[in-house]
């Protein structure tokens, strides 16, 4: 598996999901869903929170309730909400939670001047990025913001490999959600899925944490 990926050092260019690669933010999420859900008298815990990796804001309402369904006006207040709350949350965040393994991994790549760029659902990366003193490392950063089809469909990747100026058969795209890791290999990428087998058992290469990823390049 690790002889497909990395055969004949095809590889020009590594894509990295932010939220559950880069940074945890999950529990962020989870936290800010939870307190709109409870505000809204919604059923929601951790189990439908795990659900939402990956997904958009609003494809994650619309989750939470389950075909209930409001004005649009509505479902704008809702989200903005619970992004406002999310963002309290993300004030703290640091270089001190980088996930294990990706300092190494982008300092190795950068030594070998290997792009590297985000493909992320998204629409705070830049915020978040900033929060964690890290985006001088990419030539790309593609997010929700910037495309209209969210994962599954692999537009953040191919717009994140555009900035890399690269095919998408030059690129690996590391991932810790479902639907990221089939948008991303649908498309022709290369996938590296962080996590158990049910959720990304899919990828090319699966990996239970971004700590085992130092060891792939070194
Ligand atoms: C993804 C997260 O990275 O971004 C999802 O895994 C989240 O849980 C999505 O819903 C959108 O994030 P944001 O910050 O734009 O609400
Ligand atoms: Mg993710």
């Amino acid at each position: 598996m690790i002889d497909y990926l990395f055969a004949n050092n095809e590889i020009k260019g590594w894509i990295f999901d932010l939220d559950g690669v880069i940074t945890d933010t999950a529990r962020y999420h989870y936290l800010a869903w939870k307190k709109l859900a409870d505000e809204e008298n919604l059923i929601f815990d951790e189990k439908i929170n795990e659900k939402l990796r990956g997904i958009s804001r609003r494809a994650s309402l619309e989750i939470i309730l389950r075909g209930k369904t409001f004005p649009e006006d509505k479902i704008e207040q809702m989200m903005a909400r619970k992004n406002s709350y999310y963002c309290e949350f993300l004030n703290e965040l640091s270089e001190e939670n980088i996930l294990p393994g990706i300092m190494p991994l982008l300092n190795n790549l950068k030594f070998l001047g290997i792009k590297m760029a985000i493909g992320s659902a998204s629409r705070n990366t830049e915020f978040i990025l900033e929060h964690l003193g890290i985006g001088h490392y990419f030539d790309g950063v593609a997010s929700g913001s910037f495309v209209v089809r969210a994962k599954p469909a692999p537009d953040v990747f191919i717009h994140a490999a555009g900035q890399l100026g690269l095919p998408v058969a030059d690129c690996v795209v590391v991932e810790d959600a479902e639907a990221g890791v089939n948008g991303a290999k649908g498309a022709g990428f290369r996938t590296i899925g962080i996590g158990p087998a049910d959720r990304v058992g899919q990828a090319d290469l699966r990996l239970d944490s971004t700590e085992n990823l130092k060891d792939l390049i070194s």
